[in-house]
């Protein structure tokens, strides 16, 4: 039996797809064969990302969304609908990172990270699934192991928080479309060398890899093909689950 990751013609959203990984998960479902709607708050980087992977000859469309507002997410979604079709594949790449530690965290700083790393993947996954109806679906969420474990050197708890947050909701999300044709999964990638990390020094970007049992962050590719393996045929029984790309942090 052959691996069967052909994603032809169907029609996958990426959100925080302007930049990091979410570029990166863009351009591999393209490569294997989706039409692929790039989408950011960015909206010159995404109509940057969508014009590579149409130099490469395959389809993409951007589209300016803010995953926090609920008019944003679904006006994207229904110019994605108009354009194509209602996109059977989600990734919600969309994500900011939170550095401040505990005493200093203001209500303002907390309120943002949760909206757009929470929210924002609970309003996209409801619209994809309300958009989807009994057709058939995969969507990934992209959490952290910080989700897991709790934060560390760069990220702290409201990142943390917000992504423990994505954890669970993918799993309560799965429980209640069991039976259903819509598959979900979360990846938990560990440090992964994207533009979140632009303002890490050699010193703390160093006490970092050596955490890392590999030796080395992670390329954003990496975490594409796993990304592409979750939402193909060749993972039709995987459901429900959480899959840490982190280069062995975890190992749980
Ligand atoms: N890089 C890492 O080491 C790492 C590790 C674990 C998890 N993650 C997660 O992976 C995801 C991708 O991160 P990345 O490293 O590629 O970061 P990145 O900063 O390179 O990309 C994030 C993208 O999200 C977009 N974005 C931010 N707010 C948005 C909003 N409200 N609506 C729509 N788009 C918005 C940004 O414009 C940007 O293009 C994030 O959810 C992040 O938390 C990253």
């Amino acid at each position: 039996m052959t691996l069967e990751l052909s994603l032809d013609d169907k029609v996958a959203l990426v959100t925080g797809a302007g930049s990091g990984m979410g570029r990166a998960v863009a351009r591999e479902l393209a490569a294997a064969g989706a039409r692929v709607a790039v989408c950011d708050l960015d909206g010159e980087a995404a109509a940057g990302v969508a014009t590579e992977i149409r130099s490469a000859g395959a389809a993409a469309m951007s589209v300016v969304m803010d995953v926090a507002s609920r008019a944003s997410v679904h006006a994207g979604f229904d110019e994605v609908a108009s354009a194509w079709e209602e996109p059977g594949i989600l990734v919600t790449c969309a994500g900011i990172i939170g550095t401040t530690r505990l005493g200093a965290l203001t209500d303002e700083e907390w309120d943002r990270v949760l909206a757009v790393n929470l929210t924002g993947t609970f309003l996209c996954v409801q619209r994809a699934v309300e958009g989807i109806g009994s057709g058939e679906g995969r969507i990934v969420t992209i959490a952290s192991d910080t989700g897991k474990r709790g934060g560390g050197r760069i990220a702290t708890s409201h990142y943390a928080a917000s992504k423990g947050g994505v954890l669970a909701f993918t799993r309560s999300v799965a429980r209640e479309l069991a039976g259903g044709s819509i598959r979900i999964n979360s990846i938990c990638p560990g440090p992964t060398d994207t533009p979140m990390h632009d303002g890490l020094g050699p010193e703390l970007r160093k006490q970092v890899t050596n955490g890392i049992p590999m030796g080395r962050f992670a390329r954003p590719q990496e975490l594409a093909q796993a990304v592409v393996f979750l939402v193909s045929d060749a993972a039709s029984y995987v459901y429900g689950e959480t899959l840490s790309v982190d280069g062995g942090v975890l190992m749980d």
